[in-house]
């Protein structure tokens, strides 16, 4: 940035060097009318700058201007680093900066609906706080994303959008090393991806339509065209009554679709190499923005083996069978057998990120593969972090009659996708693939209590702005 120095640089090193610095005002107060203290933050690390009366310098004017300003205003200062002789109470910076010259760039209102520092506060902290008889102001959820703006600007948030940055980076970086090809899928689309009711139906010029679900079939449809291995990053919809900590209705998928050779374990080593990298890469990256985090929502590292856990559906019933808990053979795990089964996983295999595979097929969608031996089984599998699902993936059934008599069964209106059978009829080889959902990779990760607090603009069923 030229001759500008970011506010995390400013260390001793720096000291009589002057220096140029952008920051929002985080706190102004005045001592009489001859000095005022300005706490100026950048990316959620701040610095103590002192306006001081010196003649020809800094004049009386110069520092009612700086006492005048709104908290959060955008603010540029020329001023020389300086070490006080004493440790600074509010800056994450142990230097000061002595102010020589000083711009506001960008004044906000006078009030703002959130106060930055209570917004930041941890649980604990609030409660020590409430105790000390400190008046302060709780900002729940919906004030928070009501203000998204003012709320991202929490040293919380800032870290956890860019874990959020660095888990797409991972994944990005991970498969094209791999060989995968990155595509982008239309989210307009003439009938339902995934079956079920849970869409958004639009006009589309005259033609019923909807938005995609996910990328799921245009990503088969791209090895049909050849690409071998393929791969997207982009917005999925779903129109589900989900009023939970895990639902969205818009959220962001990380879809991968491949061919397979042999057997579908081909795709689950894919899911183990790329989020045992994925993981490593965010506790080597990101420790400053974990840390963050951490600071506001306490959480214990994930914990992961080097070659993820793989369980198959009847071992985990039979798991928790022994546990107490009883489970439709052919059904589906509830969120509750999800969680006990997660901490049993953890207590025999010492992971919270293992695989669950060979679903019993009734459970899972029309385009899954069943399994050769066992017809009641499937090729299909989900991924948990700390008990909660953030994949889910199969095998397809690339046979376009079969296709069509499992699209049929469960009751799709198959003139809706007939594009996609199509695609089949001119040869297609075996392929699998999954579906990431980032919101929770990133909610999970940092063991966080709620998918909105990972979504940048969070759509729910209650919520379409900001
Ligand atoms: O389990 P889902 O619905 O599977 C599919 O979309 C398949 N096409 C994937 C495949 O390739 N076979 O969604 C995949 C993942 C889930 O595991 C979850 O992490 C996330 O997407 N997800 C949601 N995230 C937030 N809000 C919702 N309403 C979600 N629904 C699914």
């Amino acid at each position: 940035i030229g001759d500008w120095t970011k506010i995390e640089a400013l260390t001793n090193s720096l000291e009589n060097q002057s220096v140029l610095i952008r920051g929002r005002a985080q706190a102004i107060r005045a001592v009489g009318k001859k000095m005022a203290f300005l706490v100026l933050r950048e990316n959620g690390f701040t610095v103590q700058c002192v306006v001081q009366v010196q003649p020809n310098i800094v004049s009386p004017q110069m520092v009612k201007f700086a006492t005048a300003l709104s908290r959060e205003s955008i603010v540029d200062i020329e001023g020389v680093v300086s070490v006080p002789n004493t440790a600074i109470k509010g800056a994450t910076q142990q230097v000061e900066v002595q102010v020589r010259k000083l711009y506001c760039v960008s004044r906000a209102v006078p009030t703002l609906p959130i106060n930055i520092e209570d917004a930041a506060r941890s649980e604990i902290e609030i409660e020590k706080a409430i105790q000390a008889g400190e008046q302060l102001v709780r900002v729940n959820q919906d004030t928070r994303l009501n203000f998204r703006v003012l709320d991202l600007r929490t040293p919380a948030n800032q870290g956890i959008f860019r874990i959020q940055s660095q888990v797409g980076n991972a994944f990005r970086q991970f498969l094209l090393s791999e060989g995968f090809v990155e595509i982008h899928t239309p989210k307009l689309i003439a009938g339902s991806s995934e079956g079920g009711a849970a869409v958004f139906k639009l006009d589309y010029k005259g033609q019923p339509a909807c938005l995609a679900q996910s990328p799921q079939l245009h990503k088969q449809m791209s090895i049909c065209g050849d690409f071998g291995r393929v791969f997207e990053i982009g917005a999925v919809f779903r129109a589900e009554d989900s009023y939970t900590h895990r639902h969205l209705c818009e959220f962001t998928g990380l879809d991968v679709e491949m061919e397979i050779k042999k057997h579908y374990s081909e795709v689950m080593d894919i899911v183990d190499k790329l989020f045992v990298a994925m993981f490593d890469s965010l506790n080597q990256n990101c420790k400053k923005d974990l840390e963050a985090v951490g600071r506001q929502y306490p959480f214990e590292p994930l914990k992961y083996l080097r070659q993820t856990l793989r369980l198959t559906y009847e071992e985990g019933v039979q798991m928790l069978k022994d546990a107490g808990t009883e489970i439709e053979p052919f059904g589906d795990l509830n969120t509750e057998a999800e969680r006990k089964l997660g901490q049993l996983v953890l207590q025999k295999y010492g992971t919270e990120f293992y695989i669950l595979h060979r679903y019993p097929l009734a459970v899972r969608p029309f385009y899954t593969m069943p399994c050769y031996d066992n017809q009641e089984y499937s090729n299909s599998f989900d991924v948990f972090i700390r008990g909660e699902e953030i994949i889910s993936g199969a095998q397809r059934i690339h046979v376009p009659e079969f296709l069509e008599e499992r699209a049929v069964a469960k009751g799709i209106d198959t003139k809706t996708i007939s594009a996609y059978i199509d695609s089949f009829r001119y040869g297609a080889p075996p392929h699998g693939g999954f579906g990431v959902g980032l919101e929770r990779v990133v909610m999970l990760f940092c063991g966080l209590n709620n998918i909105r607090k990972t979504s940048l603009y969070p759509r729910d069923p209650l919520r379409i702005a900001p």
